[in-house]
This record gives structure tokens, C-alpha cells and sequence, in this order.
């Protein structure tokens, strides 16, 4: 086997070989490498220590991005290579950062310390592959295996607990059964993970093929009642409602593999009836109903992403999504379609129909998508016609009104919206004379009140 690598990694080791260091690529290259896959990144391991790598690269640009764990960024050709010293981390602090760290002149005992045996795998051409745990085994057996016991390797990194099940999400894997089983013996772990951190790891996760089947690993392993409790409540919670052939749960892993892969779409997806559970009622006939499970499921996921400290856009388009995910109008006047643009915005509409019919494709067939069709047709065709449809499309500002007399404040916005309101109804009114009449002739009707 000869690994090829781009000639930013062949003058890297170019210069540690001529003075006399020795050096592998190692980790997710080389898995990736061996998958048949282009590698993400490629990372370097060598016996250089930190200030040796830093007096051999003198010449190159250079970040100590680690220095004290080891790791040095060099940029060759604008691209950045991590080299980091083999090492033996000891003694980690809050399972995550170790509290020293060892240099060591062995690979052997550098991969010893790597999380699972796919990724303990390195690579040089004088040695070939230095394979020393079956990495390249378990890589053919679409297998997870922990390098060593999975308890020290967890207790080192407790995000490798998530790690592993998203590795498993990608690839396809199985994890072996020690390593699962301390999956789910060191759970508690999890509590001390940054929130960013998880959500990283539960972000690959949820872009995989098939999210549901990393969730449903999860859920498996004990870990989403550190991660997303909330929806271990729908787990096998019956809907009990022509409508809905499945329980909650399983409707929301349906309509998720139904999405995309988007990082709002998924998300939404996820936590559209997240607040099912809340607000089920039984009627007299027996039939189950969820009356406002839209507003519940977009509060609760509010408190999801703030949790794990989205950012604002991101948490803003999924709430939109999670609260008009409901939103299948019949038969709207044009004035209400362009409301409804208005409300969920341009961006977002897209991807609102797509979870409306994977939302669709999860319920009890025959699968209907007329209505849904209808609107997004109609809404295109408004959106093409650049007609006004908010209030900056108006040829009116708040200046304009304050000219007429208003002092700054609410009112202006009331006007703004009152003009608004008929320039949806009839576009060719919006033109300053016409607007400037109807704002005087409201102001005057409200002074008569
Ligand atoms: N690693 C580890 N424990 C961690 C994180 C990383 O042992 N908690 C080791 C693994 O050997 C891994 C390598 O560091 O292969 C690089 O880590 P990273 O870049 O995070 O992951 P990759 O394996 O490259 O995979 P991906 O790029 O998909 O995240």
C-alpha cells in the first residue's frame, strides 16, 4: 500500500528528514486514506519536539498553535498543516484536557493514546502502515473499538463518547461491545463537556445519511439524556389519530431522514413535534390531538438551541420553521400569500416546504402535496413579480410621515403598516402622492376619534 500525499505534507517531511527527525501522517488521513476517501485534512506526527519543529520550519510561517500539547501549525502554499511531537498524554483534567503532557520518541506510544483503533493508524513510506492496535482490521470490519480499555480511553475524553457514535453514523459502523458497553458506563462524563463541544460532535451526526440511525445509537447507548432529554419523552408516545401511523418518536426519525442535508432543515426536523408529548388530548370518540403543539415544540427548541448556544440566526431560522410547520393554507387571497412570505421570509420558505413534505411523507399515506405545491408555486410567482411586501418596499418612509406632523414613536409604524396594508391589497397604489393622501386622511380620521 503507498499513501500519496499532497505536496504541502512532501515538503514538510522534506525538511523534518533532513534534519534527521522522523515523521508519519496518522489519524483520520490515514482512515480516510484507507476508506478510499479524499482526507479531510492531513495531520503530521514527528519526534521533533515543539522548539525543534519551530527552528527546522524557521524559514515558513509558523503558529504555536499548541505549543504546550505539542502542536505547531506550518503554512506551506497558504495551506496549514498541523505537526504535533508524539506524546503520551497523563493525567487528564475534568475528562478532557490532559493536566501534562509527555513528549515521547515512540509512535507506538503516541497512537496508544488515540481514541479508537480506526484512527491510531500512521503512515510513512519507509515504514508503511504502522498499524499497531488492528485499525486496518476493524477498518475492513466496520468496527468502533476503542484503543486499549475503553473506560481510560473514555475517562481521558469523554467527547470521544459521542465521537465514537458519530463515527459509527458516518461510516456505517458497528461499535464492539466493550466499547459500547463503557459508552454507556461513563455517560456521567458527559456532564462535564462543554455544550459547544457536544454540539459539534451532535451536529455530524445529524448530517449523516441517515440521521435516525445515529439518534436512535444514542438513545441506545443511554447518552440523549445528556444530550437532547426532551426527546426521550416521544419515545413510543401513541398518537392515536388517523392521521399518524407511528408514535411521535418515530415519526420525527421519519420525517428526519426525510431532510436534507441542512443544518437548519435537520434541525428542525428534529424538533418540529418535540413538544407533542406536553399538549395531547383524547376527544370523546377517543381520537388523540396535539392543540398548539407548534408554539409548544418551538419553545422547547428555543431552550434546546440556547442551550447549546447556537447562534442567533441559526436558532431564529428554526424556530420559524418549528412554529409554521403547521402552516398549510387552502385557497389564500394573494394580499394573505404575500403576508405569509413576509412572516416566514424569502430565505426561509424553501426550506419550510421541503420539512412540510417530509412532515407529509412521515404520516399515515395516501400522501398528499397539493396544498403545499399550490403555495410554493403562488409564492414564486409573487416573488418574480417584485411587488411591495413590506414595508420597505413602500415609495413612503417614517420621515415621510414625521413631515405630516407625527412625532417619532409607535404611530409611525402603525401608519407605515396601515399603508402597507393597502398596497398588498393593490400595488399600483404605491406611488408617494397617492400614500402621502391616505396617510393624511387616517391621521385625520384618527384626530376625529
Ligand atoms: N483524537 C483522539 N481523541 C480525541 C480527538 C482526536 O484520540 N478526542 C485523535 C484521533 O487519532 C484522531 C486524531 O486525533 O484521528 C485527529 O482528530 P480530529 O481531527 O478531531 O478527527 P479526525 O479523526 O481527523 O476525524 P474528523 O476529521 O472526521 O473529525
Amino acid at each position: 500500500m503507498k499513501i500519496r500525499y499532497p505536496k504541502e505534507v512532501d515538503i514538510i517531511f522534506k525538511e523534518l528528514s533532513k534534519s534527521g527527525y522522523s515523521r508519519y501522517v496518522v489519524g483520520g488521513c490515514v482512515r480516510d486514506f484507507l476508506l478510499g476517501k479524499e482526507p479531510f485534512d492531513w495531520d503530521i506526527c514527528t519526534d521533533a519536539k515543539p522548539e525543534e519543529i519551530q527552528r527546522v520550519f524557521k524559514d515558513f510561517n509558523t503558529i504555536p498553535t499548541g505549543l504546550k500539547h505539542g502542536t505547531i501549525t506550518v503554512v506551506v502554499n497558504n495551506k496549514n498543516i498541523e505537526i504535533t511531537t508524539f506524546r503520551t498524554d497523563k493525567d487528564y483534567v475534568d475528562n478532557r484536557r490532559p493536566r501534562e503532557v509527555e513528549f515521547t520518541s515512540s509512535i507506538y506510544e503516541d497512537l496508544k493514546r488515540r481514541d479508537f483503533t480506526i484512527n491510531a493508524l500512521a503512515y510513512n513510506e519507509f515504514d508503511g502502515l504502522v498499524d499497531c492496535f488492528n485499525g486496518q482490521k476493524d477498518l475492513n470490519q466496520k468496527i468502533i473499538r476503542a484503543v486499549g480499555n475503553p473506560i481510560e480511553r473514555f475517562s481521558e475524553d469523554s467527547l470521544r463518547i459521542i465521537r465514537g457514535v458519530r463515527f459509527s453514523a458516518q461510516l456505517g459502523f458497528d461499535i464492539e461491545e466493550n466499547t459500547a458497553l463503557a459508552m454507556t458506563n461513563c455517560r456521567e462524563l458527559l456532564n462535564n463537556l462543554s455544550k459547544e463541544r457536544i454540539r459539534e460532535e451532535f451536529l455530524k451526526i445529524l448530517m449523516t445519511d441517515k440521521p435516525s440511525d445515529g439518534i436512535r445509537r444514542l438513545i441506545l447507548l443511554k447518552l440523549m439524556d445528556y444530550i437532547i432529554p426532551e426527546l426521550i419523552e416521544c419515545i413510543g408516545f401513541e398518537q392515536k389519530n388517523p392521521n399518524h401511523n407511528k408514535d411521535v418518536f418515530e415519526h420525527i426519525m421519519e420525517v428526519l431522514d426525510n431532510t436534507d442535508k441542512d443544518i437548519v432543515l435537520r434541525l428542525s426536523a428534529l424538533l418540529h413535534d418535540i413538544g407533542k408529548p406536553r399538549c395531547f388530548t383524547v376527544d370523546e370518540s377517543g381520537k388523540g390531538h396535539f392543540y398548539g403543539h407548534h408554539k409548544i415544540s418551538t419553545e422547547i427548541a428555543e431552550e434546546i438551541l440556547t442551550r447549546f448556544k447556537f447562534d442567533n440566526k441559526t436558532i431564529h431560522a428554526v424556530k420559524l420553521l418549528v412554529n409554521e410547520h403547521m402552516s398549510r393554507y387552502e385557497h389564500l387571497r394573494e394580499k394573505s400569500i404575500k403576508k405569509f412570505i413576509n412572516k416566514v421570509g424569502i430565505n426561509n420558505l424553501d426550506k419550510l416546504f421541503k420539512l412540510q413534505i417530509a412532515d407529509i411523507k412521515g404520516s399515515t399515506p395516501p400522501h398528499d402535496f397539493a396544498n403545499i405545491e399550490y403555495l410554493k408555486n403562488e409564492c414564486i410567482r409573487i416573488i418574480n413579480e417584485k411587488e411591495p411586501m413590506t414595508v420597505k418596499d413602500l415609495d413612503i418612509n417614517g420621515y415621510d410621515i414625521m413631515n405630516l406632523g407625527l412625532a417619532q414613536g409607535k404611530e409611525i409604524g402603525d401608519i407605515l403598516n396601515y399603508l402597507l396594508e393597502i398596497v398588498l391589497e393593490n400595488p399600483k397604489l404605491n406611488e408617494k402622492g397617492l400614500l402621502i393622501g391616505q396617510a393624511r386622511q387616517k391621521l385625520q380620521q384618527k384626530d376625529i376619534e
